[in-house]
C-alpha cells in the first residue's frame, strides 16, 4: 500500500506509540485486502465495548493504548456496554460492573464519546450519502451503506478504534464502486408489516448468501430497514438496494440471480429460531428502538415484564412517559452483550433474528421469536 509521507512518518512512531500502532494495524489490513492507499473518514463507530464480548484482553488493549496516548482524530462514538450506566445495577455481578466501567474510562481517556448505542445514525452520528466513514457495528454498517448511501467495510473493534485515531480508513471494499452492484435480485411475495417481517427476510438471505441482494416489491420505513440491515448482517451481507427506495445507484442488473423470498422461507426462519414456549422476560430493541417501536409498546400495555433497548437519547425523551410498570426501558447495552445468563435469565422472547441468533449461540438462553403483537 502506497503511505503519503505523513503516514510513513506516523509509522515510523513520530506521532508517539498510540498512532504507530493505529497505524500498524491499518497498513496490514491494507496490505492484505490490497488496499492501494488510506483514505481519510471523520465519522467512526467503534465496537468491542461489552466486558461481556472483549473480557480482559480487551480492557488490556484498550488501557495500553490509552497509556501510549493514542486519542480519537475524528468524531468516534462506541456500541452499547454491558450496563446501563444510568442503573445501580444491582442484578449484574460486582465485578461484570467494575470491569465494564473501567473499560470505559479507558475509551473516554482515548476520546471516543461514550454515546452506547448500535444505532449512531440516530444518535448524531449520521454520516452523508458517498462520505467514507468507518463503522464497526455490522447492523450500522449495512444500514449506512444502503440507507444512507455511505461507504464503510464492515469493521472490528480494532481496526475502528484506528481509524478513530489516525482518522483513516483503507481503501476497499465497500468503498469501491466496483463493490457496491447487486448481485442477487430478491422478489419478495410475503406481506411486509412489522419489524419482525423485515428482520426475518433480513436473516433468511444472509445467511444463505454472500453478495448484495437488490430487493423488489418492499418498502420499509426507517425502523423496517434497521430490521432489515440487523438480520442480513447476522449473516454476510454488509449492503442491499431497495428498488426505487435505497439511494445508491443500481447499474449492471441484468442477468442477476433470482430469490424468490414467501411465506415458505419465512416459515423456516420462525422454525429455526422460534424454540421455546414461555419465556422469562421480553426484550424488545435489537437494533436499539425508536421512539415509534416504544410507543408501540407503550399502547399494547403488557401485562407481563418487557425490556425495552434504546439510544439514552431516546430514553430521555420517553423515561417520564412510561407509568406501566412490567416496561423497563434501558439504555447504554442490550440484551446480547448483558449478561444475562449471570443475571438468573434462561429465556427470552424478542422480535428480532440477530437478538435471537446471538442469545442463543453467544448466551445459551433459549428464546421465543415472534411478531411484537404476538409476545405482548
Ligand atoms: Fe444492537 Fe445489541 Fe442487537 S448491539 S444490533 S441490540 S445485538
Amino acid at each position: 500500500m502506497e503511505l503519503t509521507r505523513e503516514e510513513e512518518a506516523l509509522l515510523s512512531g513520530e506521532g508517539g506509540g498510540g498512532l504507530q500502532k493505529a497505524m500498524e494495524i491499518l497498513a496490514s489490513i491494507g496490505d492484505i485486502n490490497d488496499a492501494e492507499q488510506l483514505i481519510p473518514v471523520k465519522r467512526v463507530q467503534i465496537s468491542g465495548v461489552s466486558y461481556k464480548t472483549i473480557g480482559d484482553a480487551g480492557l488490556e488493549f484498550l488501557s495500553d493504548m490509552a497509556s501510549l496516548g493514542a486519542k480519537t482524530s475524528v468524531y468516534s462514538t462506541l456500541n452499547p456496554a454491558g450496563i446501563d450506566l444510568d442503573q445501580k445495577n444491582q442484578d449484574v455481578p460486582q465485578r461484570f460492573v467494575e470491569k465494564q466501567r473501567q473499560i470505559l474510562e479507558a475509551y473516554t481517556r482515548l476520546g471516543a464519546k461514550p454515546s452506547c448505542t448500535c444505532t449512531p445514525y440516530l444518535a448524531g452520528n449520521t454520516p452523508d450519502f458517498e462520505e467514507h466513514i468507518a463503522f464497526a457495528e455490522s447492523s450500522a454498517v449495512a444500514y449506512a451503506n444502503s440507507a444512507l448511501g455511505a461507504r464503510t467495510n464492515r469493521e472490528s473493534a480494532i481496526t475502528a478504534l484506528a481509524s478513530a485515531i489516525t482518522g483513516r480508513t483503507p481503501l476497499y471494499g465497500l468503498h469501491l464502486d466496483e463493490n457496491r452492484t447487486p448481485k442477487l435480485a430478491v422478489r419478495v411475495s410475503e406481506n411486509m408489516k412489522s419489524v419482525n417481517d423485515y428482520s426475518t427476510l433480513g436473516y433468511y438471505i444472509g445467511k444463505q448468501y454472500d453478495a448484495i441482494p437488490l430487493f423488489k416489491g418492499i418498502q420499509p420505513g426507517v425502523e423496517g430497514m434497521k430490521a432489515l440491515s440487523a438480520g442480513l448482517a447476522t449473516g454476510k451481507v454488509s449492503m442491499f438496494h431497495i428498488e426505487g427506495v435505497t439511494p445508491n445507484p443500481i447499474d449492471e442488473v441484468e442477468d442477476l440471480e433470482v430469490v424468490e423470498y414467501g411465506e415458505v422461507e419465512r416459515r423456516k426462519v420462525k422454525d429455526e429460531l422460534d424454540t421455546c414456549e414461555e419465556p422469562d422476560i421480553l426484550c424488545i430493541g435489537c437494533p436499539h428502538c425508536t421512539i415509534n417501536e416504544i410507543k408501540q409498546v407503550i399502547a399494547a400495555k403488557p401485562d407481563r415484564e418487557v425490556w425495552v433497548y434504546t439510544s439514552r437519547a431516546v430514553k430521555k425523551q420517553l423515561h417520564e412517559k412510561i407509568k406501566n410498570p412490567n416496561i423497563r426501558l434501558i439504555s447504554d447495552t442490550c440484551m446480547v452483550v448483558q449478561p444475562l445468563e449471570e443475571m438468573g435469565i434462561n429465556s427470552l422472547g424478542t422480535n428480532s433474528t440477530k437478538c435471537a441468533y446471538y442469545t442463543k449461540t453467544l448466551s445459551g438462553l433459549d428464546v421465543k421469536f415472534d411478531k411484537l403483537e404476538n409476545l405482548l
